[in-house]
């Protein structure tokens, strides 16, 4: 072995938490829950809601002598209020403890929180360079109507880091080698505005649906990238006529591990130009949820495949590119916004 190499994600030079904003769960989980606990962003994080859906996002410290918040410590949540299992202080989704056991509440003492920001039912956080607060926002997404189905949502772990997976977004040259996809086209430039980057590309993929039928797909696709925790694409299929939303979402774990979740909706199949072998005896309103799960499936499957990859790549600063490549150096110009000092990179390289 030669020296000093080791396993992929683990001798990444990209800084391990990069500003930003970064999903956590979603309402619905948090709601059921009553009261989750997380390692996000290499902090212990806990999550609540108040009776008028108030949620607060907290170090999982207590400001009076330290204990844990999280359940595995004791702690509850009891009327909207996140009681400390040391000695029973109470706080609201402010933060402020607004009681004690002895009655008075401590005024000083405040839960050391973050900024949330909710989209379609996904709880985000901030995390700031110095703690410092949010610098941006997230944009609020296209509304879905009746006619769109609930979301899919899917999370799975590996190592690996926020920028090397958003970095799928604009290396088209993998869509095809990886995934197989056929017809891959960069439809436009990469925009870049701000925290914001934009990708248009398309492809075309054959894939069995629901075990029933063989279908072709001819995809439209729009990815917004807003930091490198989230990453929105717009699908528009012209063959059978989907209209698709996903988020792909990945959040630090420690510094090693990322989350990554998937979370997809689609709309109603719009006039179906061709006939779905197998679906056709569905009302129209069930075969949006199987199909809807057929792309989660399928996303899921795309993920599996590059996480063999990303969990063992190295990050490479300064890549040897070739034509087909795609923006790959624009996108990482655009990552060195979230660091402190920049990832170690090159742009001025072609
Ligand atoms: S440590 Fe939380 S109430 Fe004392
Ligand atoms: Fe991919």
């Amino acid at each position: 072995m030669i020296a000093g190499l080791q396993q992929g994600a683990n001798v990444s030079s990209l800084p391990p938490f990069p500003e930003g904003w970064f999903f956590i769960a979603t309402r619905a989980a948090v709601q059921k829950a009553g009261l989750i606990q997380r390692t996000w962003m290499g902090d212990e994080i806990v999550i609540w809601a108040d009776p008028v859906g108030q949620i607060c996002i907290a170090r999982s410290v207590c400001p009076h002598l330290g204990s844990d918040l999280g359940p595995e410590a004791g702690a509850k949540v009891v009327g909207g209020r996140l009681v400390c299992p040391f000695h029973g202080f109470e706080f609201e989704t402010s933060g402020q403890c607004v009681a004690t056991p002895s009655g008075a509440p401590a005024r000083s003492a405040n839960l050391d929180i973050l900024e949330v920001r909710e989209i379609e039912g996904l709880i985000f956080g901030w995390r700031g360079l110095g703690g410092r607060p949010s610098q941006w926002q997230l944009p609020d997404v296209p509304g879905a109507g009746d006619d769109w189905t609930d979301l899919q949502i899917r999370t799975i772990r590996f190592a690996g880091h926020p920028q090397e997976t958003s970095e799928n977004s604009v290396d088209i040259a993998h869509l095809s080698y990886i995934h197989g996809y056929h017809n891959v086209t960069s439809d436009a430039p990469v925009l870049i505005d701000g925290p914001r980057l934009e990708s248009r590309f398309g492809f075309s993929t054959t894939r069995r649906i629901a075990k029933l039928s063989r279908l072709t797909l001819h995809v439209s696709a729009v990815a917004h990238v807003v930091g490198l925790g989230y990453s929105f694409v717009e699908f528009q299929e012209h063959s059978i006529g989907i209209d698709a939303q996903l988020w792909v979402l990945a959040t630090p774990v420690d510094g090693t591990l990322i989350d990554m979740s998937i979370v997809s909706r689609m709309r109603t199949l719009r006039e179906p130009k061709r006939f779905i072998a197998g679906l056709n005896f569905l009302p129209q309103r069930m075969r949006a949820p199987i199909i809807n799960k057929f792309i989660a499936d399928f996303q899921i499957r795309d993920v599996q495949q590059d996480e063999v990859i990303w969990s063992r790549k190295h990050y490479v600063p300064r890549p040897r590119l070739v034509h087909t490549d795609g923006e790959i150096m624009k996108y990482r110009a655009y990552c060195a916004q979230f660091y402190a000092d920049g990832p170690r990179c090159d742009s001025s390289r072609p």
